[in-house]
Order: structure tokens, then sequence, then C-alpha cells
């Protein structure tokens, strides 16, 4: 129970996904937490107090005069008496009035009279989320110390793609439980390479491959949460990277060598979940290649394995690989882990549909003398346990090699 004893005011406020805010009430019950639920007049237009009241077991409040609640616990009381006020889905309005620290509903005065800090899961229109208005609250939020938690990209309920869609309830409770936990990489500089390669063969057309990146930057998110301080190395990905985190975007393995070997200097753990192209064309043409012979050939050449050259060039980092495989998991993992030196390496099946631009996913950890299967999960919450895994060695080995 990860949040006994914790008390959360839960800040619902109007959007479409107000309606996920009752999965998080009952992951944050079942989580230990004891939570109150707070929701704004227009969140009542999408969910009903009467969810989350059965939900969260207590009443659920709305008004900031309510003479019943009022003669209860009052709004300075229940300000007082939350660890944490988080708000899912936080929307555009919402976001707006905190950054100008108005008082005008119960929500609002409860972030403002409450001192510890808040955390926000944005949700709306993509259009609303870029619009510099929202940006400029977003980056006066942040640096207040509000913890933002998303927004995800992808299909909205409005018919667009793109970024604003509220994180996934799990997620939200990941970085919840991670804000009270014991930050296991607090300090620690941690480089990660995700996504696919691009291999240009002319101007227009490239070799890549099926990696969407969610794993790498579930990766990130979680080790942010374990307090380290990231930076990824990014092949072509429209995801965007988990706040407080350093980017570098590339499109070839050879950019990502280079931008990976420049920023290992320094850093003390590296993981490669990057899917680079093994190959590259061995010239690229200047022109489009016209259609016209019934064959052509392509030559491809050998590209740099960007994790064997790390772990060769930098012994201190600890380094962890990714494989993804068809077959004999546990032999071709145990290979890569000695041939490129790693410390840890994540296996993963690629067929029977698992594995790439998957929300879920299986993984089986291989160290040197030892294994354990991470079962299918949430990439976020599989990415939560193989930071902690990853973290418990690095941090046993960092005291072996501090002691040496
Ligand atoms: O040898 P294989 O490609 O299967 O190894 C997978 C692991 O090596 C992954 O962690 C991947 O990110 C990394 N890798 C790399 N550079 C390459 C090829 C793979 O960093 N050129």
């Amino acid at each position: 129970m990860p949040l006994r004893n914790k008390k959360i005011i839960l800040g619902i406020s109007g959007g479409i996904a107000a309606y996920k805010a009752a999965e998080l009430t009952r992951l944050l019950v079942k989580a230990g937490a004891d939570v109150r639920v707070v929701m704004t007049a227009a969140a009542e237009a999408f969910i009903t107090p009467m969810t989350l009241q059965a939900l969260s077991g207590h009443e659920v409040r709305g008004a900031l005069f309510d003479p019943a609640h009022e003669a209860a616990m009052g709004h300075i009381e229940l300000a007082r008496w939350a660890d944490l006020i988080v708000i899912a889905p936080a929307s555009a309005n919402t976001l707006a009035r905190l950054a100008q620290g108005l008082a005008d509903d119960l929500l609002s005065t409860l972030c403002l009279a409450n001192p510890n800090p808040v955390m926000a899961a944005p949700a709306m229109n993509q259009q609303m989320w870029t619009h510099p208005a929202t940006q400029r609250n977003m980056s006066l939020l942040t640096q207040r110390g509000v913890q933002l938690i998303g927004p995800a990209s992808g299909e909205q309920a409005c018919g667009d793609t793109g970024p604003g869609r509220m994180e996934e309830p799990a997620t939200i409770l990941a970085a919840v439980t991670a804000h009270f936990g014991e930050q296991q990489l607090a300090g620690r500089k941690l480089l990660l390479t995700l996504g696919p390669t691009r291999e240009p063969l002319d101007p227009v057309r490239f070799l890549s491959n099926r990696s969407s990146g969610k794993m790498g930057m579930a990766l990130a998110r979680a080790a942010v949460n374990a307090g380290a301080d990231v930076t990824i190395v990014a092949g072509p990905t429209a995801l965007p990277e988990p706040q407080g985190v350093k980017r570098i975007n590339v499109e070839t393995a050879a950019q990502m060598h280079h931008h990976v070997m420049q920023e290992a200097a320094g850093k003390d753990i590296f993981i490669a979940t990057a899917a680079v192209s093994d190959y590259r064309a061995a010239d690229i043409s200047a022109q489009k290649i016209k259609k016209s012979a019934e064959q052509i050939e392509l030559t491809l050449v050998k590209n740099p394995d960007i994790l064997a050259d790390v772990s060769a060039s930098f012994p201190q980092l600890f380094c962890v690989g990714f494989a993804a495989e068809t077959q004999d998991l546990e032999k071709h993992a145990r290979d890569k882990l000695t041939n490129k030196r790693l410390d840890m390496i994540a296996a993963n099946p690629v067929n029977d549909g698992l594995g790439f631009d998957r929300d879920d996913n299986s993984l089986e950890v291989f160290w040197p003398g030892g294994q354990q299967s991470l079962p299918v999960s949430s990439k976020q919450q599989l990415a939560a346990a193989l930071i902690e895994l990853l973290a418990n060695h690095y941090n046993k080995d960092h005291k072996r090699h501090a002691s040496d």
C-alpha cells in the first residue's frame, strides 16, 4: 500500500477526460490513500458526484460556501488536511485560474490555501494546449512548483490528434506514488536513447522500423519519478517528453551515435531503448530514385553499435540494453549482455502482437548471474518496475565501486 496514510484531494475540472477520474479515484484508494474529491461546477456536466462518492467513500465537495460541509470541515481546514492536491483532469480554464491565483471556487481556493505541492494532469483540445496563453500559464505554474503529469499526445475526443490528452490513470498513480516514495535515483544522471532511426535512401525515402518510442518515453518518465536527471536522444517520434527532461532530436543512427557519445561523459546510467537501424544506404542518392528498371539493388553498410561503443568507451556507466526477439529470448539476450558488456538487458518478445507500438508489454530482465520476469502490464507500470530493478542493482554496484 504505497499511499497508506496519505491524504489526497483529487480535484476534477470540466472536460471529457473527467470520466477517467473515476478510475483514478479507485486506484488511489486501492493504493491506500485517503481521497477527498472536489469537483468544479463544469466537472459535474461530465461525471456525477455520486460516482466519485461511492469510489472514494466520502461525500464529494463542490461549492465554496456550503454550510453543511463548512460546519464539518471548513475549506481552510480541508486545505491544511491534504498532503497533496492532484487535479485530473486539469482544464485550460482551471489552469488559467490557478496561474492567476484566483480563489473563486472551492478547488482554486484549496490550491491557494494548501502549502504543499500541486500536481496537475492537463486535458484539453490540442489547439487549446498549444495556445500561447495556455503555454504561458503552464510556464508560470511550473516555475511555481506545480508538477505536470502529461499531457499525452494522440487522438482526442473532439476528433483532433495532438498533445492534450489526459495521461492514463495508471501513469498519474505512478507519479503520485513516486512523489511520496523514496527517490532511488536522486541526483543520478541518466542518458537514454529511444524511438526508431531513419536512414535516407534519397531525398524522399528512408529505411526505418515500427518502434514508437513509447517504452523509452515511459522509462524517461519513470526515471524522472525516481529522481534522476534525464537526457534523451530521440529518433523521430511525435511523443512529448516528460517535464524536466532534456531532449535531443535526431534522425539517423550516425546522428544518434554522435550525440550519445557527446552526452555520455559525466552520466551515471545509460539505457538504450532505441530501435537503431542496423544498416544504412552505402550511397544516398542526391535525386529521387526513378521508377524504371524491374529490379534495383540497394547496397547497405553497417551502422555503428551505439550501445556497444558507449559501454566500451565509458566503462564507469551502468549500461542497460534492450533485446526485441522473436525466438530464443534468453540465449540472444544473454549473448548481447556479454558481447556488448552490459550490466543489464531487458528482453521482450515481439511476436504475437506484443512489443512495438503497443501500450502494454512484458519483459524478461537478465543480468550477470540473475534474471527476473516483469509480466504483461502497461508500458508505464513496466517502466516503473524496470527502473526500480535497475536502481536496486545500480545502487548496490555503486556502493561496491565506492568502497573499492
Ligand atoms: O544487437 P541488437 O540491435 O539486437 O541490440 C539491441 C540493443 O542495442 C538495444 O538496446 C539497442 O538500443 C542497442 N543498439 C544500439 N545501436 C545499434 C544497434 C542496437 O545502441 N546500432
